[in-house]
């Protein structure tokens, strides 16, 4: 008999740890069903996707959308256009969908399943940043309010969709995949990977609109690097929509003229896995970022004023600063000094949730009827 099958959705950077884990833990298992891979092509150059393919050992999507880059608009609907024509072939034979994350193809993927009627699965639910500006996450909104199965990766993630009105039956707390890619590969991790000479370092990811898109932001955070580059060394792999900015700004030049700046491009996983380990401290404005760090106890300066991953404040390594450059040189002081937050382990998060998710995934299958849960209980 053929298995049903699911399609594991994924386009940008940080959906490919996601779903890693969960196709390695289908292939131990064997479960009641069949993954089908889509690659929806938001990100499609070999450094932001194609690497990630390679060294998380993820095979070969069966689907690829090649939706591209535009604005939010367009590269949604392009997702939405192009998936959708995909469900509604017969030979697909989609049973049921699993998003991951929070960027565009992630809300354009799970939009097409619900107006086909396809029941959806949301695989890090519940986060919620509470700040609408940010892309992202009007896509957690939309995506958790039409997705039928809402995977859960820390305790906000459940506290957030209960007070929206989602009920229990369609939250269930799995844990974190991205910390089971991350143990997995640990042993592999570059010692200090591109990072050279003897100085500690910090390790510097920025790619947030709000952070690289306005001259003046990108400036201020540039001339931030530059002054605590005296007290140790910058790696800085460089995100394609910063390095544009740098450009255009007249700020890469800037940067390369302290010596202490190293301006690399995007990095493989393991090659940046290898320096945030070995780094003294993390700056970042990414999600993923700050749950890596935690798990590895190194210190994390977010230039954000907000997170969705509150956990990794309260039990975690993390620090908002914002861009409350002063706050944030004093941190990097305490840090140096060895002063900060050591972290303890967050329920969940220990490289097993791939597991919980195949199993949940299953349960769904077996107890799902033929229209999804969401109509069923006409919400
Ligand atoms: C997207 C996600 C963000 C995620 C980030 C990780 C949304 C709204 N944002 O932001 O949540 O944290 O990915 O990287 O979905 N580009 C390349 N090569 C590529 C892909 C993009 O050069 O493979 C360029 C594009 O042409 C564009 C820029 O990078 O100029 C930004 O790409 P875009 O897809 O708009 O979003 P990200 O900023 O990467």
């Amino acid at each position: 008999m053929t298995r049903p099958r699911i399609a594991f959705v994924g386009g940008a950077r940080p959906n490919f740890m996601k779903i890693a884990p969960v196709l390695r833990a289908v292939d131990e298992v064997n479960p009641p069903f069949e993954p089908v891979i889509v690659h929806t092509g938001q990100h499609y150059s070999a450094e932001l996707s194609d690497v990630f393919f390679e060294q998380l050992g993820i095979r070969k999507p069966d689907v690829h959308l090649d939706a591209g880059s535009g604005t939010h608009g367009r590269q949604t609907a392009r997702v939405l256009e192009a998936f959708e024509t995909f469900l509604l072939n017969a030979s697909a034979r989609i049973e049921t969908v699993m998003v991951v994350g929070d960027v565009n193809s992630t809300l354009a993927a799970s939009l097409a399943a619900a107006k086909l009627h396809i029941p959806a699965v949301h695989l890090e639910a519940g986060l919620r940043s509470f700040d609408r500006t940010m892309p992202e996450e009007i896509n957690r909104l939309v995506t958790d309010a039409v997705c039928d199965l809402l995977l859960v990766s820390e305790p906000a993630g459940e506290e957030n969709l209960i007070r929206e009105g989602i009920p229990p039956s369609r939250i269930r707390y799995v844990g974190n995949v991205m910390i089971d890619t991350l143990v997995q590969h640990l042993p592999y991790a570059e010692p200090n990977g591109p990072a050279t000479g003897d100085r500690r370092f910090a390790l510097v990811t920025l790619h947030r609109p709000s952070n690289v898109d306005s001259r003046e932001s990108l400036a201020a955070i540039c001339e931030f690097l530059i002054g605590i580059s005296a007290e140790l060394d910058i790696v800085f792999p460089v995100h394609p929509r910063t390095k544009s900015r740098l450009e255009e700004f007249g700020l890469s030049e800037r940067l390369g003229r302290s010596g202490s700046i190293r301006l690399l491009p995007p990095l493989g996983y393991v090659e940046n896995l290898g320096l945030m380990r070995n780094a003294v401290l993390v700056l970042t404005d990414s999600g993923g970022i700050q749950e890596e760090t935690s798990y590895l106890s190194v210190p994390c300066l977010t230039l954000r004023e907000n997170t969705e991953r509150p956990v990794t404040l309260t039990l975690g390594t993390n620090m908002l600063v914002g861009s409350d450059f002063e706050k944030a040189r004093q941190s990097v002081c305490e840090i140096l000094q060895g002063k900060y937050r050591k972290g303890k382990a967050i329920p969940g998060w220990d490289g097993k949730a791939a597991h919980r998710v195949v199993a949940e995934l299953s349960a769904f299958l077996e107890n799902r009827h033929l229209v999804s849960p969401i109509l069923q209980a006409g919400a």
